[in-house]
């Protein structure tokens, strides 16, 4: 039994040493992307342990089934960007790491929305840009205590949101489209929580039913006064119309740790790559915006949770035990 890591950052490394060596398994790894061109280096691999936001098409699978590998252990949750029926097709089985530490990008999804309730981009502005250190009537903030906070999904990392957030004295609404009976304060739809936030954190996967949800209508229903933070996934939100609604005061700022296609380079630790997405340069100049590469998730909590529970996955997979991580 032998696997093979792809995306390797160099934090993940030391995890995926002592799993290895706690296993007796060899386990390689790689810090490129899971691609046609990059899976020529798992051959004689038995399975591999995938973390990208980029697409795991029909034909990557068609090269899995050439190579002989029916195993793809995610090491992240997200699983939209992953042909499953193709994966099925071609004899893969696909797990993923469902609650690695939810915590994490909840946290995270707080941070962006204190760093912007509290206009810490544009003291940075005042200070990088213009080199200046002084008072500006710009830096008035909002406590969270006077603020209603409007969740979008309200599964793991959703809960984990409003816990973080009611902590801080917000009032906090949820809509999810499976709500669960008796918890929370869920709206009726998805329009009035728009409505009634002025902060909105989206956590839902990313479905064909929810792409591009959060658009100019949404942006026009916000109060031109409330924060909209996405750190689940980029096509949910078009960024075009996000870009238009911040410029013309439509809303008032936002945190963007996932923006639409996301690149390979964007999970290449090593890259030495300058960012040349026009759309992340200009969301980066804006001080009522923070803008991330997809980093919610990075804790050390996660990364230990994300290579153990990926790489017993794969074990358990190759031994024919019952994997609970299966996706389906
Ligand atoms: P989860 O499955 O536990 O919860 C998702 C919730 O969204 C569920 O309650 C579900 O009913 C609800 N939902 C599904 N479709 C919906 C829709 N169209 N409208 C409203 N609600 C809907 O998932 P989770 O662990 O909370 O993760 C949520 C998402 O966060 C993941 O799918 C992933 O895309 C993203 N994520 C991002 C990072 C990061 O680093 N930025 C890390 C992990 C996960
Ligand atoms: C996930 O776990 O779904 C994430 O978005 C994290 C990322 C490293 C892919």
């Amino acid at each position: 039994m032998k696997f093979i890591a792809y995306n390797v950052r160099d934090d993940e490394i030391p995890f995926i040493e002592k799993w290895g060596k706690d296993n007796q398994t060899e386990v390689s790894y790689t810090t490129t992307t899971l691609t046609q061109e990059t899976i020529e280096e798992a051959r004689g691999f038995d399975g591999i342990s995938g973390l990208q936001t980029i697409d795991y098409s029909r034909s990557l699978f068609e090269d899995f089934k050439k190579l002989g590998i029916r195993y793809l252990s995610l090491r992240n949750v997200g699983t939209d960007n992953v042909d499953l029926q193709a994966a099925a097709d071609n004899g893969v089985t696909v797990t993923n790491v469902p609650a690695y530490s939810p915590e994490s990008i909840a946290e995270f999804a707080v941070t962006m929305a204190l760093y912007l309730s509290r206009k810490v981009g544009y003291m940075q502005q005042q200070l990088r840009q213009k080199q200046q250190f002084h008072f500006s009537p710009d830096f008035m903030g909002r406590l969270m205590s006077e603020q209603t906070v409007g969740i979008v999904g309200t599964g793991r990392i959703g809960r984990h949101a409003i816990q973080l957030f009611e902590g801080l004295g917000a009032k906090v609404i949820a809509y999810d489209k499976y709500p669960v009976k008796n918890k929370f304060h869920y709206t009726n739809n998805l329009q009035e929580l728009v409505a009634q936030s002025d902060i909105i954190s989206i956590h839902m996967p990313a479905t064909k039913d929810n792409y591009h949800e959060f658009n100019h209508e949404t942006f026009e229903a916000m109060k031109d006064t409330a924060l909209l933070i996405n750190t689940a996934r980029g096509s949910i939100v078009d960024t075009n119309d996000l870009i238009y609604a911040l410029q013309s005061g439509e809303i008032a700022g936002a945190g963007i740790d996932t923006i639409e296609n996301e690149s390979a380079d964007l999970q290449d630790s090593r890259s030495t790559k300058q960012v040349n997405n026009a759309d992340v340069i200009k969301l980066s100049m804006m001080p009522n915006v923070l803008i991330t590469p997809h980093s919610a998730f990075h804790t050390t909590r996660s990364v230990m949770n994300m290579v153990n529970i990926s790489m017993n996955n794969l074990k358990d997979l190759y031994a024919g035990e019952t994997v609970a991580d299966i996706v389906k």
